[in-house]
């Protein structure tokens, strides 16, 4: 017999750009993984009635939680997991060569791979990750790994062979042929997975990583294929300055000549971007992932958030592990607003981004930026359910009760106080993976 799982209680999630809708005393029903009805208590029975020849399995959530979407994260480098914490009193450049390359490097041994996967993917997941876009190394077997991890322990993830043929240690880089046969078969067994949890995306690591042609060369693999591009763009100043003396122009110009600017494309940081620059993004669709601990850590500078949005552009979090140092992204909605409330004291008449706006960008925004709002962000019929159970109550020692809450001041606690012990249950396409 058919089974529909009904979850029942406070319902929390972002029903449009930057609008917030809270469901009291509401239900979601799931069948086969997706959200087949979302309303309220009082028609459940109605509900029921309608479904008499199918199992009804009821979970009932109590009044100190809340139900929200899972997280999305819209730039992680699994392969830097084991970093975490490490350099980041060093800028950008100098951190690439002297942490983050000598780790990476080590992921041509699969065994050292499947160890560091298997953490980064439980870790992201324990923190309420459902969806996360994924930067691995440019070793193809240990990247289809992480692909197997994701898999394994069911979350939703895109995989990223990472692709450098200029400007890199000697024993860290690819010869330009290498590179695209090697993407070329990544994204053929990535297909032969059968997986709808996993896609390849394009990864080529940065502007500078790269030379002309073989941008031009993954841009045209990307638009053969269909597939997502993510890379980084205008993170920091010394950075900067080394693609304008490289190709003698605009960041952002470089990866528009090259195909790189596309409507599923996701640019990480975006830290300082020229009015021109902005027009690019914006004509182009392309989204952006705000990294904000990252952006702090390694003293980039801070994205102005509210000007991407304004502009039309779509934006998620990221927590950039590990030039980031937080593995969930409660901690970069975080930062998000202390960013932001940086930049208000800067300039005027600027209205930082509140925790219901960073709620959005953990989770429809995420979505949106990596186009794959039609599955996931929010709960609307049709789509896939990621769901995290948040528990007030659980062992966290700041979220102390004197009184009852409403379901949009538990969310505002969990966002500002709580952390993974305070996710309960994690659901990823209905399966319960925590
Ligand atoms: N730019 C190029 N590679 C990286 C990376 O691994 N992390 C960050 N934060 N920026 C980059
Ligand atoms: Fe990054």
């Amino acid at each position: 017999m058919p089974t529909i799982q009904v979850f029942e209680g406070n319902i929390i999630h972002c029903n449009k750009i930057f609008s917030i809708e809270v469901i009291e005393n509401g239900f979601i029903a799931v069948q086969d993984g997706k959200i087949k009805e979302v309303g309220k208590i009082s028609d459940l029975d109605n509900f029921k009635a309608k479904h008499s020849d199918t199992v009804i399995k009821e979970t009932r959530l109590n009044e100190w939680q809340i139900l929200i979407p899972g997280f999305i994260d819209t730039h992680i480098h699994a392969s830097q997991y084991f970093n975490v914490g490490l350099g980041l009193n060093k800028p950008l450049l100098q951190w690439l060569d002297e942490h983050t390359f000598p780790l990476e490097k080590q992921f041509n041994d699969t065994k050292f791979a499947k160890k560091a996967y298997n953490a980064v993917v439980k870790q992201t997941l324990s923190h309420g990750t459902t969806t996360a876009s994924y930067y691995a190394t440019l070793h193809t077997d240990s990247t289809l790994l992480l692909a197997d991890v994701a898999i394994e322990h069911g979350q939703r993830a895109l995989i990223g062979k990472v692709n450098m043929t200029n400007n890199s240690p000697v024993d860290y880089i690819e010869t330009p042929e290498r590179t695209i046969e090697d993407t070329k078969q990544f994204i053929k067994e990535m297909a032969n997975k059968k997986n709808s949890l996993v896609q390849p995306i394009i990864t080529p690591r940065f502007a500078i990583s790269l030379t002309i042609d073989d941008m031009k060369e993954l841009g045209k693999l990307a638009k053969e294929h269909n597939l997502r591009i993510q890379t980084h763009l205008c993170e920091s100043i010394g950075e900067i300055a080394e693609v304008t003396k490289l190709f003698k122009k605009d960041y952002t110009q470089v990866y528009m000549e090259t195909a790189l600017l596309t409507e599923k494309s996701i640019m990480a940081h975006v830290v300082h971007l020229s009015q021109a620059e902005l027009d690019i993004l914006v004509k182009q669709k392309s989204s952006v992932a705000h990294c904000p601990s990252s952006n702090f850590n390694l003293r980039s500078g801070i994205c102005d958030v509210r000007r991407l949005i304004t502009a039309g552009v779509n934006v998620g979090l990221g927590s950039d592990i590990s030039g980031g140092s937080n593995i969930g992204i409660v901690d970069e909605m975080r930062y998000a607003m202390i960013a932001s409330t940086a930049l208000s004291f800067q300039k005027d008449n600027y209205e930082p981004l509140n925790y219901t706006e960073v709620f959005y960008l953990a989770t429809l925004g995420g979505a949106k930026a990596l186009v794959l709002d039609d599955v996931a962000g929010n709960f609307e019929i049709g789509k896939e359910f990621d769901a995290l159970i948040i528990d007030l109550k659980a062992e966290n020692a700041t979220a102390e009760f004197y009184t009852k809450y409403t379901p949009l001041e538990m969310l505002q606690k969990f966002i500002y106080v709580g952390d993974d012990r305070n996710i309960t249950s994690v659901f990823v396409g209905g399966k319960k993976v925590k």
